[in-house]
C-alpha cells in the first residue's frame, strides 16, 4: 500500500538542547512549541517486495549517505512493529529549504514517521506516533499533533512524547519566518545537543528553563502577549549564550540575523510588537499577534538581503492525505 502524509515544522518557544539518553532521545527539558501551518513536508512510502535496498528521493534527488541513513533507521524500527521485511520506496518534499535550521528534520521524520506506519500497515495512536517520531528526531515529536504543543521530557521512551496544550485557533499568532540564507548548516542539531555536555553553562541554562516554562503557561493562560514575547526573546537568547560557549563554538547567527533582531527591538520601540525567536540556524522567527502581522511584514520587506518571508499560523497536527507524491 502507498500512503502519503504531511506534517508541518514547529518552532519551540521554550526549546530542546541537551539530551539524557542519546539513544532514545530523551530531552533534558520539557519544550513548547508552534507549530507552523505554511512550512511542510510531505512523504510518500510504499513497501515492496521487488526492491533490492531502501531508495530515498528528498526534494527531488536521490539521496545516498547520512541522509538516506537517517531514513532506514526510522523504517527499521517500523518494519518489524509490522512483521514486515519488505524495502520501501520514499519519496519527500520540503516546501522549504532543508537542514538550513528550518525544522526539516522535525517535519520530516514526523511525516515518514506516519506514512510509513501506515503504510506498513500499523495502526498506532497519536502517542506512539509521536513516541516513534521522536526516536528519529526530538523535535519531531512536536510536529505530531496540532496547534500550540508541549513535549513532556518523561522519563522514559513510554512517557517522553508532545501532545497539544492549546488548539491552532485559541490564541491568532503569527511567526513571520524570515529567511536569511537558504545555505545548509555545517554542524548538525544533532552534534550540538552533545555538546551541552561538557558545557559550564548547561546547568545554569536548565535552571533558567524551569522559569521561562512557568513563566510562558502563565502567558498562555492569560493571553499576555507582552509576557510571552519576553519569555520567548530570553529563552532563545539564553539557548544561544549555550550555543555559542559550547566547545567547539556553535555560531548559527549571520550578520543579517542579529540586523533583524536589532530592528525588530526597534519596531517594537516604535509600537509594533514582535520577538525573535531563533533555532539551530540563521534565520529568525519573529512572533507577533495576527493583528500586526502584515504591518511587520511590510516593514520587514524594506530590510536589504532577505531571501523569503513565510507568513505562519498555528497548523493542524500532521496526516494523511489523498496526493501521492509518486
Ligand atoms: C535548536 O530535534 O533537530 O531546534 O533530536 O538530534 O534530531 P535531534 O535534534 P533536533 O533539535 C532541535 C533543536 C532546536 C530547538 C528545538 O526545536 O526545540
Amino acid at each position: 500500500m502507498k500512503v502519503t502524509a504531511k506534517a508541518p515544522a514547529n518552532i519551540a518557544f521554550i526549546k530542546y538542547w541537551g539530551k539524557t539518553n542519546e539513544k532514545l532521545r530523551l530531552p533534558e527539558n520539557d519544550s513548547l512549541a508552534m507549530t507552523l501551518d505554511q512550512t511542510y513536508t510531505t512523504t510518500t512510502v510504499e513497501f515492496s517486495d521487488k526492491l533490492k535496498q531502501d531508495r530515498v528521493f528528498i526534494d527531488g534527488s536521490e539521496t545516498t549517505g547520512e541522509e538516506k541513513q537517517r531514513v532506514v533507521k526510522q523504517l527499521n524500527l517500523i518494519r518489524p512493529k509490522a512483521s514486515l521485511g519488505w524495502l520501501a520506496t520514499v519519496v519527500s518534499l520540503n516546501n522549504f529549504p532543508k537542514a538550513s535550521g528550518l525544522a526539516s528534520s522535525a517535519s520530516g521524520l514526523a511525516a515518514l514517521t506516519i506514512a510509513a506506519s501506515a503504510a506498513a500497515g500499523l495502526k498506532l495512536n497519536q502517542k506512539e506516533l509521536g513516541r516513534l517520531a521522536r526516536l528519529g528526531s526530538g523535535s519531531a515529536c512536536r510536529s505530531i499533533p496540532g496547534g500550540y504543543v508541549y513535549w513532556q521530557k518523561g522519563q522514559s521512551d513510554q512517557d517522553s512524547y508532545a501532545y497539544t496544550l492549546y488548539n491552532a485557533d485559541y490564541w491568532d499568532l503569527v511567526d513571520l519566518t524570515v529567511v536569511v540564507t537558504k545555505e545548509q548548516k555545517k554542524i548538525s542539531s544533532t552534534e550540538g545537543h552533545s555538546l551541552t555536555k561538557t558545557n559550564p553553562f548547561s546547568q545554569a541554562r536548565q535552571e533558567a528553563v524551569r522559569d521561562n516554562l512557568k513563566e510562558i503557561k502563565k502567558a498562555f493562560k492569560t493571553k499576555d502577549f507582552t509576557l510571552l514575547g519576553q519569555v520567548i526573546e530570553s529563552e532563545c537568547l539564553n539557548l544561544h549564550s549555550v550555543m555559542l560557549t559550547s566547545k567547539p563554538a556553535l555560531i548559527y547567527w549571520e550578520s543579517l540575523t542579529l540586523e533583524i533582531i536589532h530592528k525588530a527591538i526597534q519596531w517594537r520601540q516604535e509600537g509594533l510588537e514582535s520577538y525573535f525567536t531563533i533555532d539551530a540556524g540563521p534565520q529568525v522567527h519573529l512572533i507577533c499577534q495576527g493583528k500586526n502581522s502584515l504591518g511587520l511584514k511590510n516593514k520587514l520587506k524594506s530590510v536589504r538581503g532577505i531571501l523569503d518571508i513565510i507568513t505562519n499560523r498555528p497548523s493542524q497536527g500532521a496526516r494523511i492525505i489523498d496526493r501521492h507524491l509518486f
